[in-house]
């Protein structure tokens, strides 16, 4: 068994993940992805013609189809990524959340648990489950309080991070009560190369670059803890090949940022890498407007637990990963002009 088998592996993170799997490890990758608004086959493009990926464009939530892909291909893991992932879309119409996240993970779970039940004991012993989750599962902290660390009671506050939050919670459930080898990740904000413009910081730099305003939800000090998606796919690695069975691992960067810096660091950048033709600062965009409903204030990662037990820790800083991220972006305006058509003028236009 030398494949694993990725859900929504041509999202933001999911590529990434593929894309970093097929270039360091010698697994197939068999990967499952329903194509909604924020999977985008363009991010994988330069695996064309590489026998080890495996596109199967399809949904999480049908079971007829994951059972064909399970008897076909055999994986020996799984790793979940699908899932709507936007708050502000969830805000707008949950009904798809709770159908992906939710009764789509509880699918795939009951899918992986006939297919696992077949395998003979060495089969069982080695298969995982990996569940991909959020740190919003944990709530809202106040700036003194402590990040979160595994044990945190959850206390979701969207029906983004409650649909996730539900997720987690069956996938504890199939371990506890069915056996099943799971291990779950919650990490915090990613950033970085395919991140879709409708979160803040590819939002902010296409923007700033199309000469539009750049919008700050509320007072803009609320805090994010920033992962650049290339740590999160190497952790995600590390928890693959040695995680503990049964056991969650928070990962994240150890760089809380208010989102008003966030946005005068990419100004500050873009000001210096393709400066605005009056020479004024990207700065002068900045347009404050009505805060998100809910709007969880601090988000903080505690991720000494993956570092004390499997020694991962990310290799980027905020400074060197947001300046790459920047860069990616001036590169790839292409990506960028391709994905904001369509579907996503009429987003834009319901929330802003
Ligand atoms: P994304 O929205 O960019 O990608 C989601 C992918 O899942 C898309 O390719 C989409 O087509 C696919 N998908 C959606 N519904 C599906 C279904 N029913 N069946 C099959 N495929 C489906 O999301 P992302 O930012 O890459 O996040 C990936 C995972 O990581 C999610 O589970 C999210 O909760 C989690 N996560 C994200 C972040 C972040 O900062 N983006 C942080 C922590 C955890
Ligand atoms: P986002 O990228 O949507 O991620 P999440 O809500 O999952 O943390 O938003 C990051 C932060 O930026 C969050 O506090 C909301 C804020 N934000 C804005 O201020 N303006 C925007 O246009 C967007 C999309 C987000």
């Amino acid at each position: 068994m030398n494949k694993i088998l990725v859900t929504g592996g041509a999202g933001f993170i999911g590529s990434n993940f593929v894309l970093d799997w097929l270039s360091l490890e010698k697994d197939d990758v068999i990967n499952l992805d329903k194509l909604t608004y924020a999977g985008n086959l363009e991010n994988l493009a330069s695996l064309n013609g590489n026998p080890l990926h495996h596109f199967v464009r399809g949904d999480i939530g049908d079971a007829e189809l994951l059972k064909t892909l399970f008897s076909e291909h055999q994986p020996r893991a799984i790793v979940n990524f699908a899932a709507e992932s936007h708050v502000d879309r969830s805000i707008h119409g949950p009904a798809e959340f709770i159908q992906t996240n939710i009764v789509g993970t509880f699918t795939l779970l009951e899918a992986a648990r006939a297919y696992w039940n077949g395998l003979d004991d060495e089969g069982k012993k080695n298969f995982r489950f990996l569940h991909v989750s959020t740190d919003e599962v944990y709530g809202s902290l106040a700036v003194t309080d402590p990040a979160f660390t595994e044990s945190k009671q959850y206390e979701p506050n969207s029906p983004y991070s409650a649909s996730k939050a539900a997720s987690d919670h069956l996938v504890r459930a199939y371990h506890h009560t069915y056996g099943l080898p799971v291990l779950t990740t919650n990490c915090s904000n990613n950033y970085g190369p395919y991140h879709f413009p409708e979160k803040l910081i590819p939002l902010v730099i296409h923007n700033a670059l199309s000469g539009k305003p750049l919008p700050i939800y509320g007072d803009g000090q609320q805090i994010r803890d920033w992962l650049y998606v290339k740590d999160h796919a190497s952790a995600i690695r590390c928890v693959l090949e040695a995680g503990r069975v049964g056991e969650t691992y928070n990962i994240g960067g150890w760089n809380e940022k208010p989102n008003l810096d966030v946005v005068h660091t990419l100004c500050s950048i873009l000001d210096e890498l393709s400066p605005r033709a009056d020479a004024k600062s990207y700065k002068e965009q900045i347009t404050y407007v009505t805060d998100r409903p809910g709007h969880d204030r601090r988000y903080a990662i505690d991720a000494s637990k993956i570092h004390r037990e499997l020694g991962w820790k990310p290799l980027e800083t905020f400074e060197t990963g947001i300046r790459k991220t920047v860069q990616w972006y001036l590169e790839h305006q292409d990506w960028v002009k391709n994905v904001t058509s369509g579907s996503y003028q009429n987003w834009v236009e319901k929330q802003y």
